[in-house]
């Protein structure tokens, strides 16, 4: 490194004296001065090497060092430092020096303090980019002399007070960014004197007042951003002469009046949100916005009658008009809108029936058309679009039956017809759609049967069709929905048992069967699920073990269903033909009591232990081991379970404790399918990584198939989490310590090893603690390991990943790449700074085009309250992790960072010194 630096060194030397008719000895030599301000900074990142005495010519010359040129005479006229770890401030910094300064770029430091004053004395500046640093105090009003400034950008910083007028002065200013600040009072009306102004973003600050008039002379305006702040008065009517505007957003403000018509004027218009304000009136006609892409203007007090309304053009993409008070009937118009994806217009006023025409929207994927006053029929061909993949026509007064063509939509994840009044039965295809998250159709008067089809939807997470007349016993199939957390079959006319296969429902945080014709006995469900008696209320004849429940007088129709549930808990999911077919064989054989369970789900041998893949084990003894241990999988032993596995603890003869995840999902048996699967699993005992779980082994068996992997003492990250007391004891240091170990586990997945392993279920269940806090990531290569078996291949592509952990392309790719884990990791490190899932904050945040009070939120409200704040010393490292979380769990894959960058950023961060107000930290700005 040092004979590099050399060599550079006398290079640069050896140039700069060819030069020297040219060079005329400047008043005052930059290069003493720039050393003094290197020495003051805290971290000098590369400067430290390439900025030295000893690289300085007698003749002023620091020409050579990184970040900085100079002209032919050897005056320096740009600095640019962007992003090179600085941390200190400017207070040390030679401003006087530089007579030809025209670019200075110390963006992407931690550079903080206030901004000293003689910073105006750089006069020749055009560009001057301070963005993304930790200044705060005033923004100077001598920036006003800077009379040649372009280019001014002091963005993502802390300043506060209010916008300077003198930056009126700057008549040259093409641009001005004051973003993500904290800065107060209102716009100067003196800003419309910046006649060459074309990009003005001021978001995300604390500005009163109103929109001045003036900003309708800045004829050259592209962008005008002034989302969340607290502006206030109406919306000027000037604007409407910027016929260059293309972006005007001034969401989550308080603006009301009308929205001024001459806005219809701005025919170059892509984007205009004016969502959350407090609008009135009657939207206006803005048929002349020919190019618009998205209109949103939800969250106001419009009213008006939208008949006669539709996108305006064909190339609009999204409109949402979702809570105002707007009425009328959907035009048959809406039909043309060839690009539309997102229509939302719930939450109004709005009746008649749903235009048949929306079934010709080619790009439809979300529609919300929830509390209104629709009625009529669905249109038949609705559920047909491509790539629809949220429906929510929920609480109107839509009658008829549920249409039954679903076949084609197999990306349908949400759902939502409850509260209207549909007859008819359930359709059975809707089990096709098996992609479904949630799917309600509660509060209608449905008849009929629960179609077992919906045993199928392997990802669903809430099913409810409460309150309908359905009849007909519970399908056993339902047991299969392993996923489901939220289960309400209340007051509907459903009669028999609760199947047995209800308690293999692993994930349900709520159940509700009351109300309805059930008898028998109620299932023993794992006690962990905290299942209230009033699930069963008011139903026919209930009995059983379960507390409060009358326990059951006889104990055959106990036995019959006891055989039934030993068979399903063999093949889970991805087989569910072969459940049914076996269940067919089952009843047969088992009225003839001819034979035994354990020769049914696997048709090859029948051999003890057939053991793959164990290190130092004898295989036999390991797994007579391990089913002693667990008395052969007694629910006692188990302690956790999740879509595709249960895992047991297991002490094993050797003395040893291990965890034992059992697989729920059936094997194949054949030779080739064993064979890549044990090729799979010995790759992946291969993998040492302190941060990553060790997996030692693999048993096969006619009954039963495991991994075996070492124990973790402390178990999941959100089983600590939610509990109050161990979260009060995962102090910052553990918790910043835990998502560096989680970085550095993955980083180790995806860039250490010869071909990068992608998790594709990073959750907060899959990270363990060890008995000193250190995270492991557990289940990698699980989905790999899961398809390699899997010969029907969609079926496979359901194991990839936990819901409210997937990456949104997720929705509409199944491509999962290294980028979906980085988004999951983004899930799962909030959810270690806030103690819980983030899961709105997240939507909000990754929305795509989300403005939101959220940026107002501070830093510390964000964070666990059940800790006290980060002590100064770990201050830069909770900012730090919550910085590289946020800009994780971005919407676009590739502005999301590689689990490479994060570790290095993680890295980069160690020991850098407080120059922030912790208490002042807003959420803005982590936005991207
Ligand atoms: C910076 O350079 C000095 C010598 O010029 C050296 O002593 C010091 O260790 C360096 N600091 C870092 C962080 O590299
Ligand atoms: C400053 O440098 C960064 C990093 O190179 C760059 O992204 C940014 O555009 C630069 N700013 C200006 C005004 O050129
Ligand atoms: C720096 O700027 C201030 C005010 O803008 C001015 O009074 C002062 O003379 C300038 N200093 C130099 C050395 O130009
Ligand atoms: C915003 O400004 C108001 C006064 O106008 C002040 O009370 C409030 O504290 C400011 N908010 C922040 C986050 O600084
Ligand atoms: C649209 O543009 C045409 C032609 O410039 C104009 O006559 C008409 O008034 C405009 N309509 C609206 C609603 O602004
Ligand atoms: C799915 O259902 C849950 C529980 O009712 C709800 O919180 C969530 O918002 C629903 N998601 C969508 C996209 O409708």
């Amino acid at each position: 490194m040092a004979k590099l630096a050399c060599f550079f060194m006398l290079f640069s030397v050896a140039i700069s004296s060819f030069l020297p008719l040219f060079h005329f000895v400047t008043a005052s030599d930059p290069g003493p001065g720039l050393l003094m301000w290197k020495d003051s900074l805290e971290i000098k990142g590369p400067l430290n090497d390439s900025w030295t005495s000893n690289t300085l010519s007698p003749r002023n010359n620091c020409c050579g060092w990184i970040g900085i040129s100079c002209d032919l005479k050897g005056d320096i006229t740009r600095i640019h430092l962007s992003g090179m770890g600085l941390v200190g401030s400017l207070v040390d910094f030679p401003f006087l020096q530089f007579p030809s300064l025209v670019s200075l770029n110390l963006s992407l430091n931690s550079l903080g303090g206030i901004l000293p004053p003689h910073l105006a004395n750089l006069t020749t500046l055009t560009t001057l980019d301070l963005s993304r640093n930790n200044f705060f105090g005033q923004v100077p009003s001598s920036v006003g002399s800077m009379n040649k400034l372009l280019f001014l950008d002091l963005s993502r910083n802390y300043f506060s007070g209010v916008i300077p007028p003198e930056i009126s002065t700057l008549v040259n200013l093409e641009t001005l960014f004051l973003h993500s600040n904290n800065i107060g009072g209102f716009i100067p009306a003196s800003l419309g004197n910046l006649s060459s102004l074309s990009d003005l973003d001021l978001t995300n600050n604390n500005l009163t007042g109103s929109i001045p008039d003036t900003i309708g002379n800045l004829k050259y305006l592209r962008d005008f951003d002034l989302a969340v702040n607290r502006l206030s008065g109406p919306i000027p009517t000037s604007l409407g002469n910027l016929s260059r505007l293309i972006c005007f957003f001034p969401a989550v403000n308080y603006l009301s009046g009308y929205i001024p018509s001459e806005l219809g004027k701005l025919r170059n218009l892509l984007f205009l949100e004016l969502s959350y304000n407090n609008l009135s009136g009657p939207v206006p006609q803005f048929t002349n916005l020919t190019y618009l892409r998205r209109l949103h203007l939800h969250d106001n007090q419009l009213s008006g009658d939208i008949s006669g309304f539709s996108c305006l053009n064909p190339q609009v993409e999204t409109i949402d008009m979702s809570n105002n008070q707007l009425y009328g009937e959907l035009s048959s118009r809406w039909g043309q809108c060839k690009n539309l994806a997102s229509l939302k217009m719930s939450r109004n006023r709005i009746s008649g029936k749903i235009p048949t025409g929306l079934v010709e929207l080619a790009q439809l994927r979300q529609l919300h058309l929830s509390s209104n006053s629709f009625e009529g029929e669905i249109p038949k061909q609705l559920m047909m679009r491509p790539y629809l993949f949220d429906l929510d026509l929920s609480n109107n007064n839509l009658s008829g039956n549920i249409p039954h063509d679903f076949g084609m939509i197999s990306e349908l994840r949400f759902l939502r017809l409850e509260k209207n009044h549909l007859t008819g039965s359930i359709p059975k295809l809707i089990g096709t759609c098996w992609k479904l998250v949630n799917l309600t159709m509660g509060n209608n008067r449905l008849t009929g049967s629960i179609p077992p089809e919906i045993g199928n939807l392997n990802s669903i997470r809430v099913l409810s069709v409460d309150h309908n007349l359905l009849t007909g016993e519970i399908p056993l199939e339902l047991g299969n929905l392993v996923s489901l957390e939220i289960l309400d079959l209340s007051y509907n006319g459903l009669c028999g048992s609760i199947p047995f296969s209800f308690n293999m429902m692993t994930s349900l945080v709520s159940i509700d069967l009351s109300s309805n014709r059930l008898e028998g006995e109620v299932p023993d469900f794992p006690s962990y699920l905290n299942i209230s008696l009033d699930a069963f209320a008011n139903n026919k004849d209930l009995c059983g073990t379960f507390p409060g429940i009358s326990s059951c007088k006889t104990s055959t129709a106990h036995a019959k269903n006891k055989n039934l549930l030993l068979l399903i808990l063999l093949p889970v999911s991805g087989a569910t033909i072969l459940v049914l077919a076996a269940l067919v064989i089952l009843m047969i054989y088992n009225r003839l009591g001819k034979i035994r369970i354990h020769n049914l789900g696997h048709e090859a041998e029948v051999t003890p232990a057939n053991l793959l893949s164990t290190l130092n084990f004898d295989g036999k003894k390991l797994y007579e081991s391990i089913i002693q241990s667990t008395k052969g999988f007694n629910s006692v032993y188990c302690i956790g379970t999740g879509g595709t596995s249960s895992v047991y603890k297991a002490e094993i003869s050797t003395g040893e404790t291990v965890a034992v995840k059992k697989l729920n999902a059936l094997y194949e048996s054949n030779d080739v399918g064993l064979k890549t699967f044990a090729r799979e699993v010995h790759a992946l005992t291969e993998i040492r990584h302190k941060n990553i779980v060790k997996l030692l082994g693999f048993c096969t068996h006619s009954q039963h198939s495991f991994l075996v992997y070492e124990y973790i003492t402390r178990g999941s990250l959100r089983n600590l989490l939610s509990t109050d007391e161990e979260a009060a004891r995962f102090d910052w240091q553990k918790r910043v310590d835990v998502i560096t170990g989680m970085a550095n586990g993955l980083c180790y997945l995806h860039h250490g090893c010869s071909s990068p392993i992608i998790h594709r279920d990073i959750s907060s269940n899959n990270v363990l603690l060890g008995s000193n806090y250190q995270s492991y990531i557990s289940d990698f290569g699980m989905a790999r390991l899961l398809s390699s078996t899997d010969s029907s291949s969609s079926s496979a592509e359901t194991y990839g990943g936990t819901y409210g952990y997937m990456a949104p392309e997720l929705a509409y790719t199944m491509k999962a790449d290294e980028k979906c884990d980085v988004y999951s990791f983004g899930v799962v490190a909030l959810e270690v700074l806030t103690g819980h899932h983030p899961g709105d904050l997240v939507a909000l945040l990754s929305g795509p085009n989300a403005p939101s009070t959220v940026h107002m939120t501070l830093l510390k409200e964000l964070l666990d309250t059940r800790l006290l704040p980060p002590s100064h010393k770990l201050v830069p490292d909770v900012i730090c992790s919550t910085k590289l979380a946020f800009s994780c769990v971005r919407v676009m894959p590739e502005s999301r960072p590689s689990m490479l960058q994060v570790c290095q950023e993680f890295e980069s961060y160690k020991r850098m010194a407080v120059l922030v107000d912790f208490n002042a930290v807003s959420i803005g700005h982590f936005y991207d």
